[in-house]
């Protein structure tokens, strides 16, 4: 059925020496060829990042992209320029972009229509604040974060897109969604699509983000709707990122 995938965030943290350290573990221990491995560094190590994982099996990306080829956006990146350094994924729409960046729902889907035409795979995440939780407007949210890209680029370019669904509340917090929580939203969302083409919602992968570490991820993994997970905090310690691999195997 669907192949697991779990994909290490680190976010703005690291080194050289800690990209070095962090992938010779995960090439030696994490079994690209059971599940999709992906891992999104700072975009400066990318370079030292495709050396180092060249035939492993695992992947790479960066955790944001600007949606046009070229011209003068300083301080951003074309897909064009990824795509040379071997990315195979992008990260768009993580909530730290959407909150502290001001990317909104309309940006989020021209990046994710721009990564497909670039046939670079879009992870798009989505997710509910603590106040929306307690408002009751997850599935409000949630599906409109989604609605907004598949107005955009249409029901049977989901196949091609991975979706992670990361409660924000849960984001960095060490408070984990329980599996039954992460379950129903992932539910929900496959139903959303499923409402546009069911074969393509079957074959459209879920992860779950948010806080997720070795203890948790078994349970989590074995939810029918939960596809693997987008790890961050966890994805800076080799042990708990392999552990977080094998039990998506
Ligand atoms: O992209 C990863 C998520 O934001 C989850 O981060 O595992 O540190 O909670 P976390």
């Amino acid at each position: 059925m669907r192949r697991k995938l779990v994909a290490a965030n680190w976010k703005m943290n690291g080194d050289k020496a800690t990209v070095e350290s962090l992938l010779s573990e995960f090439v030696q221990n994490v079994d690209g060829q059971s599940i999709d491995a992906v891992v999104f560094p700072p975009a400066l190590y990318v370079g030292q990042v495709a050396d180092k994982l060249a035939g492993s099996g695992i992947e790479f990306g960066t955790q944001n992209v600007h949606h046009a080829d070229k011209g003068a956006f300083t301080g951003e990146l074309s897909l064009s320029m990824v795509k040379e350094f071997g990315c195979r994924y992008v990260l768009v729409g993580h909530s730290e972009r959407r909150e502290l960046f001001g990317e909104d729902d309309a940006l989020v889907a021209d990046k994710v229509a721009a990564a497909l035409a670039a046939d670079v795979t879009p992870m798009l995440c989505v997710g509910e604040t603590l106040e929306q939780r307690e408002q009751g407007v997850t599935e409000k949210v949630v599906g409109g974060q989604i609605q907004a890209v598949l107005d955009k680029v249409g029901i049977a370019a989901f196949e091609r897109i991975v979706i992670a669904y990361e409660p924000v509340w849960a984001i960095g917090t060490g408070k984990t969604a329980t599996p039954e929580q992460a379950q129903e939203v992932h539910a929900f969302i496959r139903k959303q699509l499923a409402g546009s083409d069911e074969s393509v919602a079957r074959k459209c992968r879920l992860l779950y983000g948010g806080s997720v570490k070795a203890a948790n991820a078994q349970e989590l993994f074995k939810q029918p709707d939960i596809d693997g997970g987008l790890v961050g905090g966890a994805s800076l310690l080799a042990d708990e990122f392999i552990a977080i691999c094998q039990a998506a195997k």
